[in-house]
This record gives structure tokens, C-alpha cells and sequence, in this order.
């Protein structure tokens, strides 16, 4: 998390800077800074909070103060140290000649720190960073060279980070590295950019370097000096940036939130004009490096993501059995880092991230790759760091995200992890009828999805009813389960309830205690295989007083009393349920958010990309 830039030109560097900050603001907003380069003074600027707090505190600032063509940027998601002002980046080292701001976490600071302290170095802040400016700093004492004094540091440092550096006594340059966490230089023409990400110099240039691992890279306004770890010149390539600054407006909708969760029929329909043509012809996905031979040879699937994306895996898992009767185990990527996994060249390991940033989930897949597993990435940025590891891609092509609720990536994630059953199915060449069907069902949601973002007023009335509930439980079975999951996930993170989701036939194990008139159970319900069952428990519930909703495609005359309230959805295929089910729940999360006046895109202590395990 956290996220930085850096400008160098003949423009204004604040305003730059502030503008690159507000596109970052996904990955934290506990605090803002900037480091201005003037006439060979370094002036830091910060705030506590969001980046309007920064903006505010700017404009009171003499002028000589900001006026630079040179600075540095961030944009803070706090984990160590308070979010308060000491703790705001940039940092500096004792004399204010060097500073720099940091996106990671250092592990070994604390031993650096007490080294540092002999040495004579005072500590203002609780953050990990300081010690990488006191480090720099030192090292920039030996060697009076910037880049030099960046690489003998980092050397030093265990865990992850991206830098950027500046010095006094090198006004017409920035020094940046990386390890385990992005930065791009953006290429402009007598302007150079750095950043986390891409929406923060899409509107300046298209064109970006993506350093490796290790890299430090030297940006005045004319020149990009890239070196290896070894010191010797390195040639990355330039690429060009796939975003458009459009997708970056609210388009006329209330929160970035809602507005993703409008854009899913096409989101779908985007992927399936791609690679479903129809019902008949087989479907091609490009990048997937596997054949029937390969494929064959694969005796169990993992899937490793976390959060949202874990929630989708969980219902691939269902899918992929279904279609290919592969055995898949689901798994957060977080919890399989840490003990013994089984894991071979029989394996096929999918790692699921909307960003391709989480950095549990990137030091699973790398340990897999060690095994041998083949990976399968599936991700909504193509160019990221996961991307990079994969051996096969599924980009899900959903656009940018950028409330910090999953939505729309979601669905694009079931829709690659249907692709991917099909692909494998029709592969192997088993299960022709069961293809077809899901094939015809996926080709009807785009219309359903529509129908349903058409007609929103009873989700409305039942958000607002329910709003100054303090407790929610959800229930689902089979390939809905992580549906409740999912909607739960959504009710806590954006509206701060406590709502947790259950398989419904756990309910009478335990959580059942907890139901009475005070917790509402919504349940969600699909006329097929386990339609009856989630019934019956929805009727325990009931018994208890429990406050009832329904998500459902059918619901009999005779169970209609049960319900305080329902929603009924478009008649569609238990398989392909999640996918239309989830939109429902994603709403309700929504306008009881927004009922509640809470922060929907930008949720307290939340940031979009999870860049620290
Ligand atoms: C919830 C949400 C998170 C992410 C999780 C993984 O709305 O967005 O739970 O799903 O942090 O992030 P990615 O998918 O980027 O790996």
C-alpha cells in the first residue's frame, strides 16, 4: 500500500505531484506529503489524513516555497506508527539534506534503527522509512554520490520497497529503486515521472518503464539512467500504458463504487464478445500456455488469492470440479505461505488478483514456481508484478477499479474462471452437455445483469430499513456459499456492520445462538440442487425470530411468509448464480453505506492494493 510519485521538468512539481497523489489515493489515505526541490533547499510539506488536508495546507504556504520543477510524493497507509503528522512521509535525515519517500515495509529496521542511533542519528517518527533516510543518508556521507549511496543502503535492507530519493546536493535529480513492490518511470518529453501506478501520469504520458526488482534508476528532466543490482547499465524497454484518464471519472454517479457496479453487463459482455462466440465452437483463450497433454498431466488445482479474490476462487473451485473433475483447494494466500505445501509439476497453481500487487499472494506464487507448478494468473492488470510470474495469463480486462470495494473485478474474475473450466473441459474433451449449458447461461448474463442494475428500488427500501442493524448474518449453500461470503465481505468493509457469512447448513452448529429478533440472516437462494435445503434453514431461522431476507429467483407461495423482505432475480442456472446473485448483495452493501453516510470508495483503514503480508 501506500503510494508515491516524482516529478522532474520545467512544470510546476506540486501541482503534478498533488494531481498523481489524487489518482493514488486507492492505496491509503492516512496521510499526504510532498518534498519540493528549491535552489538547492529541500522544503517538506505534510498533513494528517486525506490528501484535501495536504491540499489546504499548500495553499497557506508562501509561493517561493512551492515553486519548484523538482519534488517527491506520498500518500500513506499506515503500518508503523500512527497516521498522524510525524509519521507522514517524506522522511529525512538529521540535517534535512536528504529525503525520500517509501512504499513497503522494511523488516530489519529495528536492528538498523539501534545501529543508527549509536551512530548518532536522532528518530522523529515510529515508521520503518526514517531509518532508510538515515540509512541513505550515511552511506551518502562515505560515497557523495546519490545512487551509490542508494544501492550500498539497500543492500542493507530486508522486505520490500519502492523509493524515491532526493539530496540537496543533487538538485536536478531523483534517485529510485524497488524490490517486491511497483514503481513505473513515466517518459515524458523534457519531463521525466515516477509512481506506484499508472493513473497517476496517465494524463502526462503513455509511456512507462517497468524497473525489475533491485534496479535503481537515476530521472532528471532529459535523462532515464537505469542500473542493474551489479552497477551495470540496464536497457528496460519502454511500453506503452494501457489506460485511458476516462476511466477515471465517476461519470456523472455518486461514488466510483456504484458506477463499477453499473458497468458489470458490459464487463461481461466485453469478455464473452472476446472469447465466447458462441455455443458451438470451442473457446480459444490466447494466453493460456496449456495443452491436452499438459493439461492431462495435471492431478490437482490450487488457487491462492485473498480477500474478494479468494471469494472467487472459491466459486471457480465449484466450476472447475464440475467441468473437469480436477480436485481444486481454495486457499488465502496468506496461510499458504507459512506451512508445508504439496505442491509439484502435477500441480496447476491459480493465483487470483484484481491487482497483481498483494504481496501475500505474490510470495505464494513465487514459491510455487520453485516447485515446479505450472501458474495461471488471473488479474485485471496485465502489467503487473504477478502477471510477470505467470506462465499463463487470464487478464480479466475489467478496467480500472477504483473504489476500493471489489465489484466489478469480481465478476470479471468468475467470468475467467468459467473461461478457464470451458477451456479445460473442451481441452481434455469431457463433459460436452454440461459445457454447452454453461456456455448458453454465461451468453444470457449480460441481459440479466441489466435487468437487475435496472430495477434497484426494493434493494433501496430494504437498505434502509436495515440500516441501524448492528449485526448480519449470511447464508448460502453449495456454489453460493462464497456468495455469502462475498456479500458479507462487502456489508462490513464499506458500512463498518459486522455481518459474517455462513455455509447455511453450519447455521444450526453454532451461530444459530446468536439469532433473534436484533440479527437479520439473508439468505440466498437458487432453485436447483440445493434450493430445499436453504429453505429448511431458512425456516430454523425463522423459528428464532430472526429478522429474514431473501436473494432468490423463486420463492414458492407457500415460503413467501417466512420473509420480512425478498428480492427475485432472473431465473438462471445454479452454476452460473453467483455471477447475478452477488450484484444484489453488492447493492445492499452500497445503499447501506450510503444510507449511513459512510466514506463508500474510500473505507476507513482499507487500501485497494495490499502491498504488505
Ligand atoms: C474487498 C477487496 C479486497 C481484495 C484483496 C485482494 O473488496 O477488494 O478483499 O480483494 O485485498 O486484492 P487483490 O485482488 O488485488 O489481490
Amino acid at each position: 500500500m501506500c503510494g508515491i510519485v516524482g516529478y522532474v521538468g520545467d512544470k510546476s512539481a506540486v501541482d503534478i505531484l498533488i494531481d498523481g497523489l489524487s489518482h493514488l489515493e486507492y492505496r491509503g489515505y492516512d496521510s499526504s506529503g510532498v518534498a519540493l526541490m528549491t535552489k538547492n533547499e529541500i522544503n517538506i510539506f505534510k498533513a494528517p489524513g486525506k490528501l484535501l488536508n495536504l491540499i489546504q495546507t499548500l495553499r497557506n504556504e508562501p509561493k517561493e516555497k512551492i515553486d519548484s520543477n523538482m519534488g517527491i510524493g506520498h500518500i500513506r497507509w499506515a503500518t508503523h506508527g500512527l497516521p498522524t503528522m510525524v509519521n507522514a512521509h517524506p522522511h529525512c535525515c538529521n540535517c534535512g539534506g536528504l529525503t525520500l519517500v517509501h512504499n513497503g515495509i522494511i523488516e530489519n529496521y529495528k536492528e538498523i534503527k539501534e545501529t543508527l542511533i549509536q551512530k548518532g542519528c536522532e528518530f522523529k517518527s515510529q515508521t520503518d522509512t526514517e531509518v532508510a533516510a538515515h540509512l541513505i543518508a550515511t552511506e551518502y556521507g562515505k560515497c557523495h554520490d546519490l545512487k551509490e549511496a542508494v544501492s550500498n543502503a539497500t543492500k542493507q535492507l530486508r522486505g520490500a520497497w519502492a523509493f524515491c530519493v532526493m539530496h540537496k546536493n543533487e538538485p536536478f535529480n531523483i534517485v529510485a529503486t524497488r524490490k517486491n513492490a511497483p514503481l513505473i518511470v513515466g517518459v515524458g518529453d523534457g519531463e521525466n515521472f515516477l509512481a506506484s501506478d499508472i493513473p497517476a501520469i496517465i494524463k502526462y504520458t503513455k509511456k512507462a518503464i517497468y524497473l525489475n526488482d533491485d534496479q535503481i534508476v537515476k530521472v532528471t528532466k532529459d535523462k532515464i539512467t537505469i542500473y542493474n543490482p551489479d552497477g551495470t547499465l540496464a536497457n528496460n524497454k519502454i511500453e506503452y500504458l494501457p489506460f485511458e484518464p476516462m476511466a477515471l471519472s465517476k461519470m456523472g454517479y455518486k461514488h466510483f463504487m456504484l458506477k463499477e457496479i453499473h458497468e458489470q453487463p458490459d464487463v461481461v459482455r466485453n469478455i464473452l464478445q472476446d472469447k465466447l462466440k458462441n455455443e458451438i465452437d470451442k473457446i480459444v483463450l490466447d494466453d493460456i500456455k496449456l495443452n491436452c497433454e499438459q493439461l492431462k498431466n495435471i492431478n490437482r488445482i490450487q488457487i491462492i488469492a485473498c480477500g474478494t479474490s479468494l471469494h472467487a476462487g472459491l466459486v471457480g473451485k465449484y466450476v472447475i470440479e464440475e467441468l473437469t473433475g480436477i480436485p481444486v483447494d481454495v486457499e488465502p494466500s496468506s496461510e499458504y505461505i507459512y506451512r508445508t505445501t504439496i505442491a509439484d509439476e502435477k500441480t496447476l497453481v491459480i493465483g487470483i488478483s484484481q491487482s497483481g500487487e498483494t504481496a501475500d499472494t505474490i510470495t505464494a506464487i513465487k514459491q510455487v514456481r520453485e516447485k515446479g507448478s505450472h501458474v495461471v494468473i488471473i488479474t485485471n492488470r496485465k502489467e503487473s508484478l504477478l502477471a510477470r510470474l505467470s506462465d499463463s495469463l487470464l487478464h480479466v480486462n475489467a478496467g480500472i477499479e477504483v473504489s476500493v470495494a471489489a465489484t466489478k473485478s469480481y465478476i470479471a474474475q468468475l467470468l475467467s474462471l468459467y473461461l478457464f473450466a470451458i477451456y479445460t473441459a473442451e481441452t481434455l474433451n469431457i463433459n460436452s452437455d454440461k459445457v454447452r449449458e454453461i456456455k448458453h447461461e454465461l451468453m444470457t448474463l449480460p441481459a440479466k445483469l441489466e435487468g437487475v442494475l435496472a430495477n434497484t428500488s426494493k434493494i433501496k427500501e430494504i437498505a434502509k430499513k436495515y440500516s441501524s442493524y448492528k449485526n448480519f448474518i449470511f447464508i448460502a449453500r453449495g456454489i453460493n456459499y462464497p456468495t455469502a461470503l462475498e456479500g458479507a465481505l462487502k456489508l462490513k468493509e464499506i458500512s463498518y456492520i459486522n455481518a459474517t457469512g455462513y455455509p447455511a447448513g453450519e447455521l444450526k452448529h453454532g451461530p444459530i445462538a446468536m439469532l433473534d429478533e436484533t440479527m437479520p440472516v439473508l439468505a440466498v437462494l437458487n432453485r436447483g440442487r440445493v434450493y430445499d435445503k436453504v429453505m429448511s434453514n431458512c425456516e430454523e431461522a425463522y423459528a428464532r425470530q430472526a429478522k429474514l431476507i431473501g436473494v432468490a429467483n423463486y420463492i414458492d407461495e407457500k415460503h413467501q411468509n417466512l420473509f420480512d423482505d425478498y428480492v427475485l432475480i432472473p431465473d438462471i442456472s445454479d452454476m452460473v448464480s453467483p455471477a447475478l446473485n452477488i450484484v444484489i448483495l453488492q447493492l445492499l452493501a452500497y445503499h447501506i453505506a450510503e444510507y449511513l453516510g459512510k466514506d463508500v470508495d474510500q473505507p476507513r483503514n482499507l487500501a485497494k492494493s495490499v502491498t504488505v503480508e
